[in-house]
């Protein structure tokens, strides 16, 4: 009688493992619990007999009745956790793939600098306003005091769209523009697209941006384009920007400026990002020739005024870091999605 029980059990532990292993789904894990283990199971069977042993032999088998019947629960509760797995792939849900990001635009790293740079003009007093990109000698060279024998057009020997009519080699021309439909005061940042014959390299390319400043009145000085200017390097860079006018030639302003602001990586103290100068470029400036008053049909004993001109894409690789001014106009998202 013992033995049988013993063996039984034996039977029972290996008959239920084999049955749990093949399972395949939940349901069939549950029908096996009920089987094995329920009021009306196997081990309740066996268990019943128990009743029937001599109470010295009782203990042992009753121990290793509590033995198998727990190895089978946990049995049951593994098989179950593995087939609802299995059940889920089945249903060709695959949880373990990653989740598909919604696709996002961005502003471009040019953009979000022209934003800011403008942004900062208009809360000085500057109105935003913008010219042709497709434009004539006239407004792009003669009224700007540059006539097209004058060296300083061999810099923008430029896009010919027909006679006398150009793609605009800068944002200059809008000053002309601006002052023949508007009377003064006038304070205006232009920023927009220009193009050269230049070629496509690390530092150049045929087509990039710039921004253009212009203020008008009467009693304008050089004083007032160097505080404009201070005060926007200050709000653009950071409060402890210094500024630096060095002596420069443009025919539409006379004097004319190299800006300089102190470095913003090294802080003036010298890197590779400066040269080891200190300073970075980021503008031209100048007081507005009389000639370009004359040309626009103003009084140039009444009037003066001060013009300037940046690149914002220069100003964002410096910005960013960027080592190479392709990068800004390739439309590779592997690079924008950086500046998000
Ligand atoms: N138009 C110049 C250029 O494209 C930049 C410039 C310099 C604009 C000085 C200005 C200025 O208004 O005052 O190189």
């Amino acid at each position: 009688m013992t033995i049988d029980l013993m063996e039984r059990l034996a039977l029972l532990e290996r008959d239920g493992t084999e049955a749990i292993g093949a399972a395949e789904d939940a349901e069939a894990v549950e029908r096996l619990r009920v089987e094995l283990l329920g009021r009306k199971g196997r081990l309740t069977t066996i268990l019943r007999e128990l009743g029937q042993l001599p109470p010295e032999e009782r203990p042992r088998i009753g121990a290793e009745a509590n033995r198998v019947k727990e190895l089978l629960s946990t049995r049951l509760d593994e098989r179950k956790k593995q087939t609802s797995v299995a059940g889920r792939e089945a249903s060709a849900i695959d949880l373990t793939l990653p989740g598909r990001a919604r696709w996002r635009g961005g502003i471009h790293p040019v953009t979000q600098v022209v934003e800011e740079i403008c942004g900062i003009f208009e809360t000085l007093g500057f109105a935003r306003v913008s010219g042709p990109e497709v434009e004539t000698v006239d407004y792009n060279f003669t009224k700007l005091n540059t006539p097209l024998d004058h060296p300083a057009a061999d810099m923008h020997d430029t896009f010919y769209l027909a006679d006398g009519i150009v793609l605009r080699t800068h944002t200059s021309p809008v000053q002309a523009r601006v002052m023949e439909e508007w009377q003064p005061p006038i304070r205006v940042v232009v920023p927009g697209t220009v193009y050269r014959r230049d070629p496509f390299d690390a530092s150049h390319a045929p087509a990039f941006d710039q921004i253009e400043g212009l203020a008008v009145d009467e009693g304008i000085t050089f004083l007032d384009l160097k505080s404009t200017i201070s005060e926007f390097a200050r709000r653009f860079l950071g409060p402890g920007t210094r500024t630096r006018f060095r002596p420069s030639f443009f025919p539409f302003t006379e004097p004319s400026a190299e800006v300089d602001v102190s470095c913003q990586i090294c802080v003036g103290a010298g890197c590779s990002a400066c040269k080891r100068t200190g300073w970075m470029e980021i503008m031209g400036a100048g007081m507005v020739d009389p000639a370009v008053f004359e040309a626009v049909g103003y009084d140039p004993e009444r009037y003066t005024g001060f013009a300037f001109g940046m690149g914002p894409a220069r100003i964002a690789m410096q910005r960013f870091r960027i080592p190479d001014i392709r990068l800004l106009y390739e439309n590779d998202m592997r690079f924008l999605e950086q500046f998000g």
